[in-house]
Order: structure tokens, then C-alpha cells, then sequence
């Protein structure tokens, strides 16, 4: 919400403001243009942790690759502190279900591989860009395997060495596509809270970085975040923004809160019949859940 005492500066801005976005790609074989996101409007505020869920192909990496800057909105503008983003930045680290690490590279090379050749080690020395990748790299706990190289690395390894990747350039807005996805079931309940730890859960809200996570687990949304985006398909739109009202910081037990299950129940209902759908099953009527708080984004 607009604050009218403050002045007309960028300090009252969100952090994130994603305006009537929407996005249209051509179809490759029938050259006609599809309408993958459509009035996508939300605004994030400095420190919250986003979750977006949604059936497959219902447009959240398109929405993410375009907050980014690796793709641009068709119509409508999306704004970090006030400025459109006019292209990638170190400002902004980004995330794959897939590490994405360089295999032929330890874990310190591609932990340190921003700060030597991209801009956010630039005002650096060399001593100081070592000391910054041996700092992440105790974060997510991989001291001792600094030399190792990506190969010789369980999942979760290296997903921590793509999470100390994406700390080390320093973003204040973290963007996350399925990062836990590829995981074993344990060693992803044991990551989200570490990362819930490394966002800052037990910091004050201004000092928190800026999440963006895609996820399709339902739980591991209401459990991260401050907010579940829940979108709809074809085309993509934001259905509902439902507020996780569970206290920080989270911790297992926060798991068994009576307000856990009723959000995850909500959501479910509300994405359960287009997931049916994009699976070929039959549409089941008769939603168990009271009606899940359908919301424009007010924040
Ligand atoms: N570069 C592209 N060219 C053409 N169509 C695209 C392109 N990228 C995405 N699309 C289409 O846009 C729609 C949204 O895709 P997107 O990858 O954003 O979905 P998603 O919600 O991330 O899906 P998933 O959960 O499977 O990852 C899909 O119909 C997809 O086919
Ligand atoms: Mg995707």
C-alpha cells in the first residue's frame, strides 16, 4: 500500500511490482501467437518469501525467466525497486531444478565463478573474493569438499553448492525454479530448512533477501512461504494469493500447526482439477475444503 507521508522516492516501492504482465510466445509449427501469461499483477515486498504453484505448463518459469530479464513482457512492466529490469543482473540470482553447475570445475570454482568473471567481484580483491567463497561454502556446509568436483557430489550437494553459487554474487532477490525438485524426499525437507535459515527466517524482515520459489509441492510452499501465489492455465493467470499466517521462524513442528494442513488443503482444491486435467484423469466435483480465499494481490 502507498504510504502518503513518505515522499514520492523509491522507498516506498515493493521490491518486486509485476504489473498486468502478461506474455505471448509463436507456436513453432502453426507460426501463431499463444498466450502463455496473461494480467499477471503482484507485488512483493522487500524481505517476503514468494511461492508460486501451479498445474505444468501454466506459465511460472515464464514469469520468473521474465523477473530475471531473460525474457521480456509482452504487455505490462515489472519494476525491482521502483526501475524496470531491463535485462539480467547480478541484483537477481537465479535457480534451477537442475544445478546447472560446470562440471568440469570444483566446488569453489563454481561457487567463486561470479565473483571472478562477472560484475559482482569486481570491487573485490583477490583475497577478499576468496574469503566470500570460502564464506558460502561453510554456509551450506560443504567445507572439506571445496576440491571436489560436481560428479563426485550427491544431489543435495550439489544443490547447495548452486545455492552457495547464487549467495556468493550477492543477488537481494533470490529467484528459484524448482531448485529442490530432483531430490530425495528427506534430503529436501532438510534443505528447505536450511534455506529458510540462509534466507534469513531469523533476521529482521529488512534484512531478509527477496524469495521468489516455484514449486509443484504443495507442503513445501505453505512451509516456505510468506505468500502462495496459485495460478491457473491456458492462459496463465494468478488465481489466488493466500497468506501463510504460521510464525517465524518455521521449524518442523510447524508442520503439524492446524493452519499448515487447512492452507495446503485450500490450495489443493484449488489446483486440483486442472492437474487432473493436464493428466488425462476425470474432473471430480465436490471440493472437500470450504472455498479457498480467492484474493486480487493486494500487497
Ligand atoms: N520459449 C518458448 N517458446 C514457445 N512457447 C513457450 C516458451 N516457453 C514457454 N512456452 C509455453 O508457455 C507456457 C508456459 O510455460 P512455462 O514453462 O512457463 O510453464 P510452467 O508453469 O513453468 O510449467 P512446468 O510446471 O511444467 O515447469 C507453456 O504452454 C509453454 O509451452
Ligand atoms: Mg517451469
Amino acid at each position: 500500500m502507498d504510504n502518503i507521508l513518505s515522499s514520492p522516492s523509491t522507498a516506498a516501492a515493493p521490491k518486486l511490482r509485476l504489473q498486468s504482465v502478461s506474455k505471448s510466445f509463436i507456436a513453432p509449427h502453426t507460426g501463431q501467437p499463444t498466450l502463455a501469461v496473461d494480467d499477471f499483477t503482484l507485488d512483493i515486498q522487500t524481505g517476503e518469501f514468494i511461492c508460486v504453484v501451479g498445474p505444468s505448463g501454466c506459465g511460472k518459469s515464464t514469469v520468473m525467466n521474465m523477473i530475471a530479464g531473460l525474457d521480456t513482457p509482452t504487455t505490462g512492466s515489472i519494476q525491482k525497486d521502483g526501475q524496470p529490469i531491463t535485462g539480467p543482473g547480478a541484483d537477481r540470482g537465479v535457480m534451477f531444478q537442475d544445478y546447472a553447475l560446470m562440471p568440469w570445475q570444483s566446488v569453489r570454482d563454481n561457487v567463486g565463478f561470479g565473483l571472478r568473471h562477472g560484475t559482482p567481484g569486481l570491487h573485490l580483491s583477490a583475497a577478499q573474493r576468496e574469503e566470500r567463497i570460502v564464506h558460502f561454502i561453510d554456509l551450506v556446509g560443504l567445507r572439506g569438499s571445496e576440491r571436489k568436483y560436481p560428479h563426485q557430489l550427491s544431489g543435495g550437494m550439489r544443490q547447495r553448492v548452486a545455492l552457495a553459487r547464487l549467495l556468493a554474487n550477492g543477488p537481494d532477490v533470490l529467484l528459484m525454479d524448482e531448485p529442490l525438485g530432483a531430490l530425495d524426499a528427506q534430503t529436501r525437507l532438510i534443505l528447505q530448512m536450511e534455506l529458510l535459515q540462509i534466507w534469513g527466517q531469523t533476521a529482521p524482515r529488512e534484512q531478509r533477501k527477496t524469495a521468489v520459489f516455484i514449486t509443484h509441492d504443495i507442503e513445501e510452499a505453505v512451509f516456505l512461504a510468506d505468500r502462495v501465489v496459485v495460478m491457473s492455465s491456458h492462459p496463465g493467470r494468478v488465481r489466488a494469493v493466500l497468506d501463510i499466517d504460521l510464525p517465524r521462524p518455521r521449524t518442523e513442528s510447524s508442520r503439524a500447526d492446524p493452519h499448515f494442513g487447512r492452507r495446503v488443503e485450500e490450495i489443493w482444491a484449488l489446483i486440483r482439477d486442472e492437474a487432473r486435467r493436464a493428466i488425462g484423469g476425470s474432473q471430480v466435483g465436490g471440493s472437500q475444503v470450504g472455498a479457498a480465499t480467492e484474493k486480487t494481490p493486494s500487497h
